[in-house]
């Protein structure tokens, strides 16, 4: 134990947890300290390149507080925390896929009526979002709740942006006795996640932009069943090949088709042009 060479050390480390009485903790941190080793032996790890690191983390950590999470972001963006969703949502078995749940969430929405919309300050162009809520078996599912939120025209979420008003773009919906729902938004813009911190610097260094394709987020559950948190991304998107934080999947991906009849628009009121977007969600009963 004593002889900390480049040969011995890791084999050190690994018997200095062996009373661990955790056994998932002894787990966890003997294949972490394995990797980070080996990680170290092969690229040669530099004394500069280990501070550089550790200064690294230290500044995300400062860029931490109650509205911003700069490790979350970290995470997200070499893919992290989608490869956590994945190891734990191995069998769909055809059920909705899921992505990542981003930091723009806030609980409280209102619960409003089939149909209404969610913008407060009717700014972006109208889109008309519709579908049901099934079963596995293709059952429809009434009663189901989807608490759906989205950025503005501008690519901010509310509580990133001042001009616009408290809740805005956010809502919650029921399921109709037929399992349907429907509610109107704006068509979603593309934009980029926070980038002015030390993870923005992260990606500029290795040649990445931060930008996400266009979506509206939702949480789709209901009595009985495995709840998914997820987008709706807009096919055509020019980032849904290079997702800043690789949340794009293509079940997920969803025509928004643009429509100019003011007769039609009047049926859903809302103003030409709008567009409109079909999508069944599916959940796995429990
Ligand atoms: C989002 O889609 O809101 C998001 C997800 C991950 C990181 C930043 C933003
Ligand atoms: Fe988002």
């Amino acid at each position: 134990m004593s002889d900390n060479t480049e040969e011995q050390i890791t084999q050190n480390v690994l018997d200095s947890m062996a009373q661990t009485p955790n056994p998932r903790l002894k787990t966890v941190m003997t294949s972490l300290i394995r990797h980070l080793h080996a990680f170290i032996r092969e690229v040669d790890l530099t004394e500069e390149e280990w501070m550089t690191g550790i200064q690294f983390l230290t500044r995300t950590g400062q860029m931490c507080d109650d509205k911003r999470q700069e490790f979350i972001l970290l995470s997200d963006t070499l893919g992290v925390s989608m490869l956590v969703d994945a190891v734990n949502h191995r069998k769909s078995g055809g059920a909705t896929e899921s992505t990542v749940f981003g930091p723009f969430y806030r609980p409280g929405a209102k619960e409003l009526p089939m149909g209404a919309s969610i913008s407060l300050d009717g700014h972006g162009e109208p889109a008309v979002v519709m579908g049901r809520v099934l079963s596995l078996d293709g059952t429809p599912i009434p009663h189901a709740l989807l608490d759906i939120w989205e950025g503005g025209e501008n690519g901010l979420y509310e509580q990133q942006d001042p001009g616009q008003p408290d809740m805005n773009l956010r809502g919650k919906f029921r399921t109709d006795k037929e399992g349907r729902y429907r509610f109107v938004g704006i068509k979603p813009v593309s934009y980029p996640i926070p980038d002015d911190g030390p993870v923005g610097q992260m990606l500029h260094s290795l040649g990445r932009h931060p930008f996400r394709p266009a979506h509206i987020h939702m949480i789709v559950s209901a009595e009985g069943f495995v709840p998914v948190t997820t987008h709706l991304f807009v096919k055509g998107d020019k980032y849904l090949d290079s997702d800043a934080v690789f949340g794009t999947k293509d079940s997920l991906i969803v025509d928004f088709i643009l429509h100019d009849s003011p007769e039609e628009a009047s049926r859903y009121n809302v103003t030409a042009p709008f567009y409109t977007a079909e999508y069944d969600f599916v959940l796995k009963p429990l």
